[in-house]
């Protein structure tokens, strides 16, 4: 069975994230969206809030599943039993950090690949961060993020004051 991981913050997911994992879904017979528990940063949702909100918007997509993690991507990929890591690359910006970080889980371990995915054109400038500096300034955020986000981020925002 061939099973990749997708790591990462998510935080939140995009339309550009959901793309990606519909097409890498389509690549593999299981595709596990794998949030990064960082306790070192603080995010804007939760780890429990993230993997609900991505159970959500891929609960049409039979063969994927979320999860959270912490320590290192390549233990966690091991310790599912995957040997694929997916990572998307929205143009040469992302490349240099991405090709280093594909290093460095080769030498970290060298059974594992990283497979790089491209979104559709129309999600390519698409990033949480970009999402959260709109928010913060009361931009429109709408095409940005699947439905469900969109809503937790107003509650969010809300209840934060
Ligand atoms: O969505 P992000 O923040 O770009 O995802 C980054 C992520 C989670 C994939 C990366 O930070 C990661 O793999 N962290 C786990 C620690 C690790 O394995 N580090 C070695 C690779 S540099």
């Amino acid at each position: 069975m061939r099973k990749a991981v997708y790591p990462g913050s998510f935080d939140p997911a995009t339309n550009g994230h959901l793309d990606i994992i519909t097409r890498s879904a389509k690549l593999v017979d299981k595709l596990v969206v794998a949030v990064l528990d960082n306790t070192s940063k603080v995010p804007l949702f939760s780890v429990e809030e993230r993997v609900e909100q991505l159970k959500e918007i891929t609960k049409h997509l039979p063969n994927v599943e979320v999860m959270s993690f912490s320590g290192l991507t390549v233990d966690f990929a091991k310790s599912i039993n995957s040997n694929i890591i997916i990572r998307g690359l929205r143009g040469v910006t992302d490349f240099s950090y991405e090709f280093q970080m594909a290093l460095t889980n080769r030498s970290l371990d060298n059974e594992i690949e990283t497979l790089f995915v491209s979104a559709d054109t129309q999600y390519l400038f698409f990033s949480s961060s970009i999402v959260k500096e709109l928010l913060s300034f009361d931009g429109n955020i709408k095409n940005m993020v699947p439905k469900v986000v969109e809503e937790a981020l107003y509650k969010k925002i809300k209840t934060r004051g």
